[in-house]
């Protein structure tokens, strides 16, 4: 990927589709001088995605889509990012699969944070799985995103200690808190 030099960072579409603790952590990394990125869009398939708060907060511009037929639905975000310019995109819990047609489109610019140590855990429930299983470790992993799902290529990954006292909730909280550290340091590294 070519170099920055601060002025000229990477305009960057956020796909989100709940709470946005992700989202909101990753504005704030944008605005520190050495990011190479920029947000300058949001994108969500809920309206009632509490993360699109940070959007108004942070004055960056959001747009809703239903993905109730998908390729139109892509085919209507694909003009957008065309026209605000997009470079790269972050999906920080989005909670939909993106065709085969559109990844391509943005070959090596989509990336996407999972709550596992991939390739352990891909899909849903994560957390879960793990403490059912009475797993000692979880993570989390920054990932290109590929057409199979939760499979491409890792960036960056972080072990987390499962105690024996955590529960769905306390776990959740601990990986999140991680999350917010590894997703930043994986950007910077791609951009490095
Ligand atoms: C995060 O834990 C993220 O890793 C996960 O959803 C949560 C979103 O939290 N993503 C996935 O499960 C994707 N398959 P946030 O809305 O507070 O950023």
């Amino acid at each position: 990927m070519e170099k920055l030099t601060g002025l000229n960072k990477f305009k960057t579409a956020v796909f989100i589709s709940g709470t946005g603790s992700n989202f909101k952590n990753l504005i704030r990394f944008s605005k520190i001088k050495k990011s190479p990125i920029s947000i300058n869009l949001v994108i969500s398939n809920l309206d009632k995605a509490k993360g699109l708060i940070h959007a108004n907060k942070f004055k960056i511009k959001k747009k809703i889509f239903n993905f109730h037929n998908i390729i139109h639905t892509e085919n209507k975000i694909l003009t957008l990012l065309k026209k605000e310019k997009i470079k790269f995109i972050c999906l920080a819990g989005f909670m939909k699969i993106l065709s085969k047609n559109f990844i391509k489109r943005f070959n090596g610019k989509i990336i996407n944070i999972h709550p596992s140590l991939l390739p352990k855990y891909k899909g849903l429930n994560t957390h879960h799985r793990a403490l059912i299983n009475g797993d000692k470790f979880t993570g989390c992993t920054v990932h290109y995103v590929t057409e199979k799902l939760d499979s491409g290529k890792i960036i960056m990954q972080k072990k987390i200690k499962i105690d024996d006292k955590d529960t769905l909730i306390s776990l959740t909280k601990k990986v999140l808190k991680q999350e917010h550290k590894l997703y930043p340091a994986a950007i910077m590294k791609i951009f490095n």
